[in-house]
């Protein structure tokens, strides 16, 4: 494997429910390499989601260790956390939740704004990740007038912009038919392999996982 990028070990995470510990993530250990592609399979409620809000700081564990690039990222304060996030990590979501009645070009702009990116920069940016996604011919379109393939293609690019070292997706294919499916997954490849951005894959979808280079399993945490 490639030098590791992110390490969590002996990870758990248990939820107040009704005044009552419920242990989702069970000593959880797992590694990711720079430029890997590993995928999360298992069923339903088995803290898929919860793993990936972990590994982007949303949430704390109750117990375990993760370092990032050799930092022990789970001591950072919470402005360090939010740099950590802007800075390292670029998410994924099922549903493409994209800025509606925003253009294409918009919606990939923002998290250039909210990181203070300047102006002048962020328009070359934007037309280098559009073009790694095949959309610039799109760039001006409102996100409304997209398919679905195409809208994520554009979560894709934003969760880009940023130059993160990781991107955490979740269900990334979950809305997709087989051909779009196949397409994201071999945009993911190519970020993987050109800018060496590792990527944290949740996935149902057995040919999805077999794609990526590491297949880890999670049943009842
Ligand atoms: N914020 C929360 N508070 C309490 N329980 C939660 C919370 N988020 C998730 N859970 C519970 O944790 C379990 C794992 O959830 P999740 O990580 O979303 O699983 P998955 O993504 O694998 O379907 C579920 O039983 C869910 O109900
Ligand atoms: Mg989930």
């Amino acid at each position: 494997m490639n030098s590791p990028l992110l390490e969590i070990n002996s990870i758990t995470k248990s939820y107040q429910i009704a005044g009552q510990d419920v242990v989702v993530l069970k000593q959880f250990s797992m590694t990711v390499g720079k430029g890997e592609m590993v995928s999360i399979m298992g069923p339903s409620g088995s803290g898929k989601s919860t793993l990936l809000f972990i590994l982007g700081l949303f949430l704390s564990p109750t117990a375990g260790t993760y370092s990032f690039d050799n930092r022990d990222v789970l001591q950072l304060n919470r402005k360090e956390q939010a740099g950590f996030r802007r800075n390292e990590i670029g998410f994924v979501l099922q549903g493409a939740d994209l800025l509606e009645n925003s253009t294409v070009y918009e919606n990939v702009e923002y998290p250039l704004i909210y990181a203070q990116s300047k102006r002048s920069g962020r328009q070359k940016r934007i037309h280098e990740v559009l073009d790694q996604v095949k959309l610039s011919h799109r760039i001006h379109h409102s996100s409304n007038q997209l398919s679905g393939g195409e809208r994520q293609r554009v979560a894709i690019a934003r969760a880009l912009v940023n130059h993160p070292s990781v991107i955490l997706a979740d269900e990334p294919t979950g809305q997709l038919d087989r051909e779009n499916s196949l397409q994201v997954m071999n945009y993911f490849r190519a970020i993987a392999e050109q800018t060496e951005t590792s990527l944290v894959i949740v996935t149902h979808d057995q040919q999805v996982a077999e794609f990526c280079d590491q297949i880890i399993i999670i049943d009842r945490g």
